[in-house]
Parts: C-alpha cells; sequence; structure tokens
C-alpha cells in the first residue's frame, strides 16, 4: 500500500526504462510523479505546472538537444523555487560536480540502490522546503520594511507640511503689521534659495538660507508701528530700537528646534563684512555663510523694488551698489555670484519687479538705502 505524500516531483531521462523505474519507485513511496523523456519536454511540463506545484526534478546529465545542466539552469531562472537533483553515471562525475557547483542539491550516480536514493531524495526535499520557507521570510520581512518606511516617510511628510506652514504662518503675522514688507520675505527667501544653488550648496543648506530668507525680519512684530512705518528720518534712538529686530527674530524662532541653522542666519543677517554691523559686529568668514547671502539678498530687495523709505533703482545702480560695497559691507563671493544670477535670470528679476511695483511714495529720507 502506497503512502500519501505531499511532493510533486518531476523525472527526466532519456532512458524510458530509467524514467520507468524510477517513477514506480517513487510512486510506490507516495510521491506524487511525472515524467519526462527531454529538457524541452520537462520544461512544458514544469510551465504546465497543473493544481499542485513541483517541488523537484530529478534529472540526467546526459541528454540530447538539452542536457541536465542547462535544463537545471532554465529551471533556476523561471522556476527558482524548484529544487533540481540530479542523476549521473559514474563515468559523468566531472558533470556532476559542474551540476552541483551550479546548484543542484544533490548528485545521484548510476546504477543506484531504491534503499540509498529514497533518503537523499528526502533530505534534497527538505533543503527545498527550508529554503522556501526562507524565501517567504525574507520577503514578508522585506514588505514589512517597505511598510514601515511608508509609514515613517509619511510621518515626516506631514511635519515637515507643519514645519512649513508654522513658517508662513509667523510670515503672515510680521506682513500683517507691516504692510511695507508684504512680499519682501518671500521674494528674499527666493533670492536667497538661488544665491545658494548658484554657489552650489547642499540642498540642506540651500532649504535653510531659504526658511532664514522667510523669516528674516519676523522681529519687526515686535518694533512699534509708529517706528517701523515712519517716513520721516529716524532719530537715533529710533534707529537704534529698529537694530533689534535681528535678536527679536532669533527671540520667536527660538523654539523651533528644526531651525537651528536658520537661526543663525536671521540672527545675523545684517552683519557686515567689515565687521561695522549688528547685532554682535562680527566679521568676515566669522559671520556664517548663510546670513552673508541673506544679507545680500535682503539689500538687493530693498534697492531693486524699493521701501516705503527710499526709491526704487535701475539694475545698472544696484550692481555699481554692489560693487562699491563688495569687500567692506557684503561678502565678495556672494556678490560675485549674485551677479553671475542677474545675469543669467535677468528676465526673472525683471518679471518679479513688474509683479511688484516699487512703493516708494514720499520723498526719501535716506540716501542710501543699505544704511538700515
Ligand atoms: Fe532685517
Ligand atoms: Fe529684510
Amino acid at each position: 500500500m502506497t503512502k500519501p505524500r505531499r511532493e510533486k516531483i518531476l523525472v527526466v531521462d532519456d532512458d524510458r526504462d530509467m524514467v520507468e523505474l524510477l517513477t514506480l519507485t517513487l510512486t510506490q513511496e507516495g510521491y506524487s510523479c511525472e515524467s519526462a523523456q527531454s529538457g524541452q519536454e520537462a520544461l512544458l511540463h514544469l510551465n504546465k505546472n497543473g493544481d499542485k506545484p513541483f517541488a523537484l526534478v530529478l534529472t540526467d546529465l546526459l541528454m540530447p538537444l538539452m542536457d541536465g545542466i542547462e535544463l537545471m539552469e532554465n529551471i533556476q531562472e523561471t522556476h527558482p523555487e524548484i529544487g533540481v537533483l540530479v542523476i549521473s553515471a559514474d563515468t559523468n562525475l566531472t558533470l556532476a560536480v559542474e551540476a552541483m557547483r551550479k546548484g543542484a542539491l544533490d548528485f545521484i550516480t548510476k546504477p543506484f540502490r531504491n534503499e540509498l536514493i529514497l533518503p537523499r531524495i528526502q533530505k534534497a526535499l527538505e533543503r527545498v522546503h527550508l529554503e522556501l520557507e526562507n524565501r517567504e521570510y525574507q520577503l514578508y520581512l522585506e514588505e514589512k520594511v517597505e511598510n514601515r518606511t511608508a509609514a515613517l516617510l509619511s510621518k515626516h511628510r506631514s511635519l515637515q507640511k507643519l514645519y512649513f506652514n508654522t513658517v508662513e504662518a509667523i510670515v503672515r503675522a510680521i506682513e500683517a503689521k507691516d504692510p511695507y514688507t508684504v512680499g519682501h520675505s518671500k521674494r528674499v527667501s527666493k533670492y536667497c534659495t538661488r544665491i545658494a544653488e548658484k554657489m552650489k550648496l547642499g540642498e540642506a543648506d540651500v532649504q535653510d538660507v531659504m526658511i532664514a530668507g522667510l523669516l528674516h525680519d519676523v522681529g519687526k512684530i515686535g518694533i512699534s508701528d509708529a517706528v517701523l512705518t515712519k517716513t520721516s528720518r529716524l532719530s537715533i534712538e529710533e534707529y537704534e530700537l529698529i537694530k533689534e529686530h535681528p535678536l527679536i527674530s532669533l527671540k520667536i524662532i527660538e523654539p523651533i528646534h528644526e531651525l537651528k541653522k536658520a537661526k543663525e542666519y536671521v540672527k545675523y543677517h545684517h552683519e557686515k563684512w567689515d565687521g561695522t554691523g549688528y547685532p554682535d559686529g562680527l566679521k568676515g568668514e566669522a559671520i556664517p555663510l548663510g546670513a552673508r547671502i541673506l544679507s545680500v539678498a535682503d539689500a538687493f530687495d530693498t534697492m531693486w523694488i524699493g521701501r516705503h523709505y527710499h526709491e526704487a533703482w535701475d539694475m545698472d545702480t544696484v550692481i555699481g551698489e554692489f560693487r562699491k560695497n563688495s569687500g567692506t559691507q557684503f561678502d565678495k563671493t556672494v556678490v560675485d555670484a549674485f551677479n553671475h544670477l542677474i545675469v543669467d535670470e535677468r528676465a526673472a528679476f525683471d518679471r518679479i519687479r513688474e509683479d511688484n511695483p516699487p512703493q516708494f511714495s514720499v520723498a526719501p529720507p535716506f540716501k542710501n538705502p543699505l544704511k538700515i
């Protein structure tokens, strides 16, 4: 009486007697068995597969047209889950070793005795099951990692959105208080981004400078309206009050941990290369690069679009002013990068001016807008 077994095995040999012998032996042991007399026929069987998948292929090595090794390579490519065990005459040992090297589970030499072959087949099947389990577990782990990564990515995106919305809300607060700065922060942020990209800063650094551009003047929210929107000349005391805005900005954005570098840039955006700026009088490269970029972008917007305290200038005057103050007020390398940007993207700067008509409406109280 045959024992009920689970695995389905394909026997491949061009020797009909050998096929019959093996099929009979395996069937008597309870395996579900099919046979083929060539490599091509074997592939047809495997592709058909039927209601139960094959677990193992027992193949002869020397067969016409497609030998056992070629058949095994085909199986590895199209059905990697199926194990291959080779049967070889003891005169073909070199070939059998090559088959093992290429991934055969075992090789059995002909002639063989049933009591010896059956445990080897059972062992080969155990390896097939083990490899299948491993593959399934790996797939399970990969799926788990993929899901977790997707969840983290989505969380990161929503946090980043929250972060940008927070920045936007702060910017709107200052714009609501001082109508003259409407759009200023966004434009400065754009110039900052383009200068930073022109200077080939890394992606994270470009983002820090972009954020700093948006937030650099939020401290003006803490300056009284009378001083902030005054159209006549400021007194020394009033000017001293205005000079507090970088530190007030810093205080406002202090709790936002993510703004680590941007905070520095905001704090130092009125420092000057020669050390005559504020709040700390930093000099040269002691001023963070992002703050040096912000300083050029900020001054450009004031000159190009104009403010309530001075008129807008034409581009030649703006470029001339930068040239004059390069190496004293501004970092020369930043000014050079910005000059290249103006040449390369002049049309975009003209469009910005068209979209933001100059705001100046009273006699300019200052000869030089860079003095504030
Ligand atoms: Fe400022
Ligand atoms: Fe500004």
